[in-house]
């Protein structure tokens, strides 16, 4: 008897270890769970906080490029002749009687002063929205280079757009301080979206790129060399506008009429309206390089598309400004969509730069 006893002891005993070891496993595999969800989660709240924060940010700031714009085309630049106040005034008044002693009546306009103080209170709240984009990415993402630092070099960059503000009331609409102010509001909305889509692609960079199957090394090499192409066309085709923007506002203050300022048949008026052709061409041969070299990028042939899109609308808008007597809502619309083609540039150049899959940046 003793036997089967000792027999069915051993069996006992062997079962309750095999279920201590499957309840182990249990408890191993419920763990992993339980840190997969704890790591989901912390992403879903990092993601959270700081991708819609950056978003706003962004466009707040092209708010305010368009607000820049319409000031420059409703030549309401100086409708607050002092900075940072308002003829003398936090709040600047809204009649010409009410003007402080020591300033002209005849300067005042309330639109253009109100336009001019509008454009400065949106870019006192920009300054703060990236303040707490900042914040937040220190907060989320210290450990994140490559989102902790743009969002630095934004907030110090705004410092400085607030100073060039300044310069350009002072030095009284200097064309080189515009431009200046213009590149350095390009290079704002730069930063935020690279940060911005740093932190919101950061798990691709790990699980591998979400829109399906990768190009070869060489054509991934040759669509980011196109890309950087068209990301310098674009420029040198920015600075040229700046410079015919530049003549346009010296004509402004003449007596010429608006219909007789363009064509001007000067070599920078000349080379922007040929170069807008050649920036087209390559936007559309970077379509084509995509469509055929990397059929399963789909986001990435989406930002191609806008890029080639927004050039193809830029000429439309070109065309407006030289033969329809420069009006002033499309001088609006043209450097709003200049913006517009630069992020969309930057956002291209993003993609193509996400590290590949398996490959952590
Ligand atoms: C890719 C295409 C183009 C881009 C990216 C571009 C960009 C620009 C930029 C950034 C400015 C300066 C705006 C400002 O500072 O207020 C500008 C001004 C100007 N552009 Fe273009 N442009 C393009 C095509 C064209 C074409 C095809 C024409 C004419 C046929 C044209 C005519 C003008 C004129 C007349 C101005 C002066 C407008 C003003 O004073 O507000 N542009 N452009």
């Amino acid at each position: 008897m003793s036997g089967p006893v000792w027999y069915r002891a051993r069996r006992n005993a062997e079962s309750i270890c095999r279920s201590f070891r499957g309840c182990c496993r249990v408890a191993v595999v419920l763990q992993s769970v339980v840190i997969s969800m704890e790591r989901s989660e912390k992403h879903t709240e990092q993601a959270g906080i700081f991708v819609p924060l950056s978003l706003v940010t962004i466009v707040a700031t092209y708010l305010l490029i368009a607000v820049g714009a319409l000031v420059r085309a409703a030549g309401a630049g100086l409708g607050c002749p002092d900075w940072p106040r308002c003829f003398g005034r936090w709040i600047p008044p809204t009649r010409a009687d009410h003007l402080p002693a020591g300033f002209d009546a005849s300067q005042f306009s309330t639109i253009n002063t109100w336009l001019e103080y509008v454009n400065r209170l949106l870019g006192v709240v920009i300054g703060l929205l990236i303040f707490a984009t900042l914040l937040s990415a220190w907060r989320r993402h210290r450990h994140h280079r490559h989102v902790l630092w743009p969002a630095s070099a934004a907030f110090l960059l705004v410092g400085f757009q607030g100073w060039l503000g300044g310069q350009v009331v002072e030095q009284e609409l200097d064309p080189n301080v515009l431009t200046l102010h213009l590149v350095v509001a390009l290079l704002i909305v730069g930063l935020l979206l690279y940060t911005h889509l740093c932190a919101r692609y950061s798990r691709t960079t790990v699980d591998g790129r979400r829109d399906g199957g990768e190009p070869s090394f060489d054509a991934i090499r040759g669509i980011r060399r196109l890309a950087w192409l068209v990301a310098c066309l674009t420029l040198v085709q920015v600075t040229l506008g700046t410079r015919v923007r530049g003549v346009v506002q010296a004509l402004e203050k003449t007596a010429t009429p608006r219909e007789d300022w363009l064509p001007l048949g000067w070599w920078p008026d000349l080379a922007h309206r040929q170069l807008a052709v050649v920036v087209t061409a390559a936007a559309a041969v970077l379509l084509w390089a995509v469509i055929r070299f990397a059929p399963d990028w789909r986001d990435v042939r989406t930002w191609a598309s806008r890029v080639l899109g927004l050039t193809a609308v830029q000429i439309i808008a070109g065309l407006g400004l030289a033969y329809g007597g420069v009006p002033r809502a499309l001088q609006v619309v043209h450097l709003s969509l200049s913006s517009l083609l630069i992020g969309a540039i930057s956002i291209f150049l993003f993609l193509v730069y996400r590290p590949l899959s398996g490959q952590r940046s």
